[in-house]
């Protein structure tokens, strides 16, 4: 017993729990992802799985993502990035979904399935049913070896390492990171990024693990809040563009850790709904980056402070503007918009995290849920 419980705090690397471990590599093996891949100097990227069937991905008149969970945010982040950057339509979907609804699927379709598992049973069967109709099915996968790795026609892992703590941290970074890589490699490809804006990114996705580095240096001011809301009820996640998907996985975080309930938004949904909800009692998290739609996310923040509601704004580091009017905001370096998920869910996790902790919930192996969903 004793030897196990020192195996596992050697496991645990002098972090408390494997979560809060996961979520300080990050730096590191979103550098992992890149390494060898990315050559941003030369303005090359090079993944095998994609050199390898490049004519399909050129070729693909839509490209439909699907995952469940944590990897389906990041399909909807990868959404925003490829239409930007590929000008090729895309749709995400749910694997549970997908598998139920006799969807149309063309053989000139790329399908790209995420799991960090590789193991959840909805996104393998909807990997088999779109191959049995023709498609092309590539894999984002960390586990290696896994069986959605083998069932897939090609695909690129992740390179996290494991992942231990049942809410997903760094799998949702790297996945981004691999996604942003194949997006990139197929706007060399089809022209449809500028040289000048081609090579910002390399060069921006080359320095992204200083940045992540910087936003984790927000964990006092996250535990900071997280005193402040941890015996909150509800809680609603606000985001718009490529920081729409953020809120929703910043919401599933708190929920899956802390059992507090919490919704995410894209910001300008609120007024069609969501907004009745707020009043003093409701803590409201915003992310409010500079770039990307500021202005219309300030106007959502101004709608919630006249209601009364508890604003924390993540924004970029030396905005005044959001700074009045929040009650809490929290630091994070200048990205450009679509590399911010990047950076904006860190302090997201840390604030989940530090609440779960503080309502002494087991952060690691929250009740209900396991690491991989093997059943439907
Ligand atoms: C995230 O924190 C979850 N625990 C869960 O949503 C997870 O992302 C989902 O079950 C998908 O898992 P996979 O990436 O291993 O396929």
């Amino acid at each position: 017993q004793e030897l196990q419980m020192n195996l596992e705090q050697i496991e645990k690397g002098g972090y408390d729990h494997f979560m809060l471990k996961e979520i300080y590599e990050q730096p590191n093996v979103i550098k992992d992802t890149y390494r060898g891949r990315l050559l941003a100097n030369e303005g090359i990227i090079k993944m095998a799985g994609v050199e390898d069937n490049i004519e399909k991905f050129l070729h693909a008149q839509r490209i439909l993502i699907i995952a469940c969970g944590t990897s389906w945010h990041a399909g909807l982040v990868a959404e925003y990035i490829f239409e930007e950057f590929t000008r090729i339509p895309v749709e995400v979907e749910y694997a549970s979904e997908f598998r139920y609804r006799n969807p149309i699927i063309h053989q000139d379709d790329v399908v790209i399935a995420i799991s960090q598992s590789g193991e959840t049973a909805d996104t393998l069967a909807a990997i088999k049913l779109a191959k049995e109709k023709g498609a092309f099915v590539f894999g984002v996968c960390n586990v290696v070896g896994s069986s959605i790795s083998r069932e897939t026609n090609a695909g690129a892992y992740t390179h996290a390492g494991p992942e231990i703590g049942v809410a997903s941290t760094k799998a949702f970074t790297t996945q981004i990171t691999v996604l942003t890589m194949i997006a990139l490699r197929l706007a060399k490809a089809k022209g449809t990024l500028s040289n000048s804006d081609f090579h910002r990114y390399l060069q921006e996705l080359e320095v992204i693990p200083e940045k992540v580095q910087e936003a984790l240096e927000t964990n006092d001011k996250a535990k900071e809040i997280a005193e402040k809301f941890k015996d909150a009820s509800n809680c609603l996640y606000l985001g718009r563009g490529y920081n729409f998907p953020v809120a929703l996985e910043g919401a599933l975080k708190l929920k899956e850790i802390s059992y507090i309930h919490a919704e995410g938004y894209p910001a300008a949904e609120m007024k069609h709904g969501p907004i009745a909800l707020i009043d003093e009692q409701m803590p409201v998290v915003v992310i409010a980056p500079k770039q990307g739609h500021y202005d219309k996310v300030v106007s959502n923040i101004q709608e919630i402070k006249s209601r009364s509601g508890k604003i924390i704004a993540v924004v970029t580091k030396g905005d005044i503007q959001v700074k009045d009017l929040a009650d809490h905001i929290i630091e994070i370096p200048e990205t450009s918009d679509a590399l911010s998920p990047l950076i904006t869910t860190i302090p997201l996790q840390l604030l989940s995290y530090h609440i779960a902790v503080m309502r002494g919930c087991n952060v690691d192996q929250p009740r209900n849920l396991a690491k991989s969903v093997t059943v439907e």
